[in-house]
């Protein structure tokens, strides 16, 4: 079984590119179902969660083509199945965005029921409200969500909470309906623009995506389109975490500054120095650290994706910090390894509370989801002596090469297979 093999105590150093972003990626590999025509996709981030996808979309008839790890090449010219039940997408929660996709085109679509990272309940209430509001049936039975409508019409939608997916399902469906589709309460996180700035590139007229009301006005048809998608946010703010717990000086390269603003503002309160230079943002974290409040918020509030790598900043921060995660019923499985490791953190709800401590130990631990997967390897990288992380396969959905950058920064961190291996790295490092 694979695991990353850490000796902490190295500050991280240097220069690391930032690729596509993940959330992003999923949606717009699905919306380029929505035309006949070839698109061309670059800074396609090389990761688990968006070659699951590609793969069922290659099961379903779909040319994928990929001249380079970060350049695919698609043609849904000649799908031939509207039924995508392949086991392995019961994993991703982004499956869900082929319904919007689906629907849109063909005006039917039965998808299997997602999964993705267990961090609470996912209710999908808002995309089945939004697709019925647009004139589908919609039904769950033996596991697939099934829609279907003899035509789709635009309608105004007020969404009950805001719902990253739901925007995202309704925008698909909405922009090959007939006539104008208002969506209210709209999420507006970097990926929601890239993906409107996408499906706008291929023909479509939606506006105010990034705004909490998106206007969709109904085309026909969409056409072929070379498209780049936007940095990772959330990649680009681990790594920006990763400097400030291990005393580092890291440079996040080829990022839009903009989306890390929350970011940036807890890593100046708990006294980090960033500086930011065209598309890059350099942290530097040569003081202790102080203890701050945070909660997680939709965009431009601090993202529930990054809950768990400033928690791994704060147990290392002077005095007490409280964050609250008001996104997810249950993203503080981390807690319990982390506490292993030395932390003093007291969960209560969706609230942890943390004294700081003054540093972290070694240990064996498991990564539970994928954010938190990546913050308990920061967390190995801070802490005196060696750790293990097991599950990695959690990280590696959202991580391209993770354990590689981290090297490159002066990070002593291996993949391992076996006990072999890991006493060899052991050896190795002293
Ligand atoms: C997206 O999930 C991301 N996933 C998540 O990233 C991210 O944590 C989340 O947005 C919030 O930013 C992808 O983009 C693939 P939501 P999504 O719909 O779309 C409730 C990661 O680590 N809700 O915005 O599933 C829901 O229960 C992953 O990369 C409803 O009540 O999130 C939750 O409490 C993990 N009804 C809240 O809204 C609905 O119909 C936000 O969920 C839909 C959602």
């Amino acid at each position: 079984m694979e695991q990353y093999a850490i000796k902490g105590g190295n500050p991280l150093v240097g220069d690391v590119e930032i690729g596509g972003a993940k959330n992003a990626a999923l949606p717009i590999l699905a919306a380029s179902i929505m035309t006949d025509e070839t698109v061309y996709i670059d800074n396609m981030p090389d990761v688990r969660d968006t070659n699951v996808l590609l793969d069922a979309m290659g099961s379903i008839g779909i040319m994928v083509k990929r001249p380079d790890r970060h350049k695919v090449v698609l043609n849904a010219g000649n799908v031939n199945s509207l039924v995508v039940d392949d086991e392995s997408l019961k994993k991703i929660r982004a499956s869900y965005y082929f319904l919007g996709a689906f629907l849109a085109k063909y005006k039917h679509a039965e998808v299997v029921l997602p999964g993705g990272c267990d961090i609470g309940f996912r209710a999908i209430d808002q995309h089945i409200k939004g697709f019925r509001a647009l004139g589908a049936v919609v039904t769950i039975e033996h596991g697939l969500i099934k829609a279907h409508a003899d035509r789709l019409v635009g309608s105004h939608i007020y969404m009950d909470g805001v719902s990253v997916g739901a925007t995202i399902n309704v925008m698909m469906a909405a922009t090959l309906a007939e006539g104008v589709t208002i969506i209210e309460n709209s999420a507006k996180e970097p990926h929601v623009v890239d993906l409107a700035n996408f499906l706008n590139s291929m023909g479509a007229n939606i506006k105010g995506a990034g705004t909490d009301v998106i206007r969709i006005k109904g085309v026909q048809k969409l056409h072929s389109t070379e498209y780049t998608i936007i940095p990772d946010q959330i990649e680009a703010g681990t790594f920006m975490f990763a400097a400030a717990v291990t005393k580092g000086d890291v440079t996040v390269k080829n990022v839009i500054p903009k989306h890390l603003e929350s970011i940036t503002a807890k890593l100046l309160e708990i006294g980090c120095e960033v500086e930011e230079i065209d598309d890059c943002i350099r942290v530097v974290a040569s003081k202790p650290l102080i203890h701050t409040h945070v909660k997680t918020l939709p965009y431009p509030g601090f993202p529930t994706d990054m809950q768990p790598q400033i928690t791994v900043a704060l147990a290392l921060s002077k005095g007490t910090s409280i964050v609250t995660e008001t996104i997810f019923e249950n993203r503080f499985k981390y807690v319990d390894e982390l506490t292993r490791m030395g932390a003093n953190i007291k969960v209560e709800g969706t609230t942890a509370i943390i004294d700081g401590v003054e540093k972290y130990t070694g240990a064996s631990i498991s990564a539970p989801d994928l954010r938190a997967g990546a913050a308990l390897v920061i967390a190995a990288l801070a802490a005196e002596g060696t750790s293990t992380v097991d599950d990695i396969r959690y990280i590696q959905r959202g991580y391209e090469d993770f354990h590689l950058k981290l090297q490159n920064l002066g990070a002593q961190i291996e993949l391992v297979q076996t006990e072999k291996d890991f006493q060899k790295f052991k050896l190795k490092i002293g």
